[in-house]
């Protein structure tokens, strides 16, 4: 059946066909046109601190090894050999000083020349130039606050024109501290039974799915003495951001609740840190950012963070049914090691595979996609019209389009605006005049 992606989702009215969450064309010409063209993360650095560490990552369909080269820079490679596309290694990290392919042992250097192939001087190989046969290089790459980013596309904006207003909002939970951050404990992955953009859109704004799917889970952490009627819920404000480049992020502040909320995610000593380290947060990012005390983000289109909780999280398509999902934790660098210990604990309990909130979205997510098994249910189109118009420019304190209040899904809206024109527009002249005309335009 032939496809118009803009059947798929009207912008003026905020209707969302559910085909994007199931369609296989929909999945490929998200696999050739928009994994192939935006930036991605591919790892913190702090994953390869070594020469000659790799960890193999994903960018769309495709799997690449990030290599720590001898002179400490790092390079890309696609995981394919170049004589039958046998991955180069079937480890997900390490540390080497070759890569030689498992099926007929060519051999290629960390920069991706290929430098041997068996049998060389027998008469049988030695005609190949060996310097036309090296891996294929991701041709850019890019740093933002130790976190890597990779782009297949020459034209693409660079990374900071790309990030655009989200990076002052990256900022918040990425450079709190002189200090840092420090990666704790590697890579946790688990596959998870939905579209990744399920995931990548709820964490660009959605607030309101806590009020209905996680109290349980945030009961079941509360210690038997807990008083749930000290909080006062009404106290959490919060905003949300969004722009013309489909990224979108919700941040909640509050002044009376930062250390009970926190603590039942974080733990007490990591909460109390939080609290005490406010001040100097406030000095380095200012007063509106050293309110905030949560939030989630995503960063177009597949990488999200949730703040807070100190976690950078990919959602890596496998098909339209199936995402898995690589999930980091991040402690301040220069905390007690109890403060980071607690902190470490508290995220991973409550988030990644062992994660008692994971788990609820992960329920609501794979729902979404049993009802989207159903013929009728694939022609219903979805109502995305939540507070439509309420994100504007202008805001004194935060940059970019902002919303009034918590609730609000202009992020949402922004999402498959961008992802339209990504499937649909041919390059990066037109992607970006397209992405001009909507700036500023209210959500
Ligand atoms: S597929 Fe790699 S050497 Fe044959
Ligand atoms: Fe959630």
């Amino acid at each position: 059946m032939a496809m118009d992606v803009h059947d798929l989702y009207d912008a003026d009215t905020a209707v969302l066909s559910p085909r994007v969450f199931v369609d296989d064309q929909v999945f490929d010409l998200e696999m050739e046109r928009l994994f192939t063209r935006c930036w991605l993360f591919l790892c913190p650095e702090q994953q390869i601190p070594n020469p000659g560490d790799f960890f193999v990552t994903q960018m769309g369909s495709d799997r690449v090894i990030v290599v720590r080269q001898r002179d400490g820079s790092i390079k890309a490679l696609l995981n394919q050999c170049r004589h039958r596309s046998s991955e180069l290694t079937l480890e997900s990290c390490g540390n080497t000083r070759t890569f030689t392919c498992p099926y007929h042992g060519w051999t290629y250097d960390l920069a991706g020349n290929l430098r041997r192939m068996p049998h060389e001087g027998e008469g049988i190989v030695d005609h190949i130039d060996k310097s036309q046969w090296g891996c294929i290089e991701v041709p850019r790459l890019s740093s933002y606050r130790g976190l890597l980013f990779g782009c297949w596309d020459p034209e693409a904006p660079t990374l900071e024109e790309y990030l655009g207003d989200a990076a002052w909002y990256l900022d918040i939970w990425c450079d709190r501290f002189e200090g840092g951050m420090e990666l704790v404990g590697g890579v946790i992955k688990f596959v998870g039974a939905s579209n990744w953009k399920l995931g990548a859109e709820q964490f660009a704004w959605d607030d309101l799915h806590a009020e209905s799917t996680h109290p349980a889970s945030l009961m079941a952490s509360m210690p038997a003495d807990f008083d749930i009627t000290s909080f006062d819920f009404a106290a959490l404000e919060g905003w949300c951001f969004t722009d013309e480049n489909g990224h979108g992020s919700i941040i909640n502040s509050s002044d009376s609740l930062d250390v009970p909320l926190l603590s039942l995610l974080v733990g007490p000593d990591a909460a109390g840190y939080w609290r005490d380290t406010r001040p100097e947060v406030a000095q380095r990012l200012g007063t509106a950012r050293g309110r905030v005390l949560a939030g989630h983000m995503t960063v177009f289109p597949n990488m999200s963070v949730v703040g807070g909780m100190n976690s950078i999280r990919m959602w890596q398509p496998i098909s339209p049914n199936e995402t898995e999902m690589w999930f980091w934790v991040f402690v301040p660098a220069d905390a007690p090691e109890k403060v980071k210990r607690s902190w470490y604990r508290g995220t991973a309990s409550s988030f990644g595979a062992g994660g008692v909130i994971e788990s609820d979205d992960g329920a609501a997510w794979s729902s979404i996609q049993r009802t989207l098994r159903g013929a009728m249910a694939r022609r219903t189109p979805l109502n995305m019209q939540m507070a439509m118009g309420h994100m504007k420019n202008g805001n004194p304190d935060y940059p970019g389009l902002v919303s009034k209040n918590r609730f609000c899904e202009g992020p949402a809206r922004s999402f498959y605006e961008r992802w339209v024109e990504l499937l649909t527009l041919d390059d990066w002249a037109q992607i970006n005049a397209s992405a001009a005309k909507r700036a500023g335009a209210q959500r």
